[in-house]
């Protein structure tokens, strides 16, 4: 099952040469398990910042994180990144794929660096099956669309049963038809493989794709509800 996320009462500032800049002024909010979020804002409202302390990169400069009722904050280096290789999955705007390595090789190289060592072709051609690239699984990455890319990036995110997907504005890089198809995937994995993700996006057409929609404006949380 995925994990329960609980974003208490968290700021983030910066040192800046010019003097301290509050970027996260005090969010809270809280994402079911085997959800799908959209953390939706414009450029430089915070979404960046704040997935990046839900996914243990950064710190808070106050308040807490808590997955499955335990602070990361708390946790020392190693227990951290070992939380991060394990239970969590990274998928980015631009998609960094190995481009000597085609589809299945790229999503197990990423599950060797994930600690696992039994059944990666099977469980990587069970993950691009997922993503709809059964039939692309030798292609390299330049012969492949952005989308079907990034859709490899997917596959490599869930390979190896993370319980928590961060993705930061996966879809910018894409034309809308793709963006939606991205989006709508990542909604079906979250509900298939029991996966809790958090999908950052600045585009308001992506806004009702999720379980969850926050949205960001300056730091702050504007509106937040549920649609069914
Ligand atoms: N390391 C940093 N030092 C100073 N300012 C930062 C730093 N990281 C982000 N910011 C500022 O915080 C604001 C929010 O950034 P970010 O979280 O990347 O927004 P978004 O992802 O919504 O575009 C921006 O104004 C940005 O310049
Ligand atoms: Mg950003």
């Amino acid at each position: 099952m995925g994990s329960l996320i609980e974003v208490k009462n968290v700021t983030r500032d910066f040192q800046t040469p010019g003097g301290k800049v509050s970027v996260l002024k005090g969010i809270t909010c809280t994402i079911q398990p085997d959800t799908m979020c959209i953390l939706r804002g414009k450029s430089g409202s915070g979404k960046t910042t704040l997935l990046n302390i839900i996914g243990a990169l950064d710190d808070p400069s106050s308040g807490q994180i808590l997955i499955d009722g335990k602070s990361s904050h708390s946790m020392n280096a190693i227990a951290r990144e070992n939380m991060r290789r394990r239970q969590m999955g990274f998928v980015f705007q631009s998609v960094s794929l190995i481009p000597s390595m085609n589809a299945i090789q790229n999503v197990e190289f990423a599950m060797r660096m994930a600690g696992i060592k039994e059944d990666m072709d099977k469980r990587a051609a069970e993950v691009l099956s997922i993503v709809g690239l059964s039939n692309r699984m030798t292609h390299m990455p330049q012969e492949m669309s952005g989308g079907e890319q990034q859709r490899v990036a997917i596959a490599r995110a869930i390979a190896h049963h993370p319980r928590i997907i961060l993705a930061d504005e996966p879809t910018a890089e894409l034309d809308s038809g793709m963006a939606t198809e991205v989006t709508r995937l990542f909604k079906q994995i979250s509900e298939e493989e029991h996966v809790t993700i958090i999908m950052t996006t600045h585009d308001v057409g992506l806004m009702g794709a999720g379980d969850q929609l926050i949205e960001l404006k300056d730091g702050r949380i504007e509106g937040s509800g549920e649609d069914v």
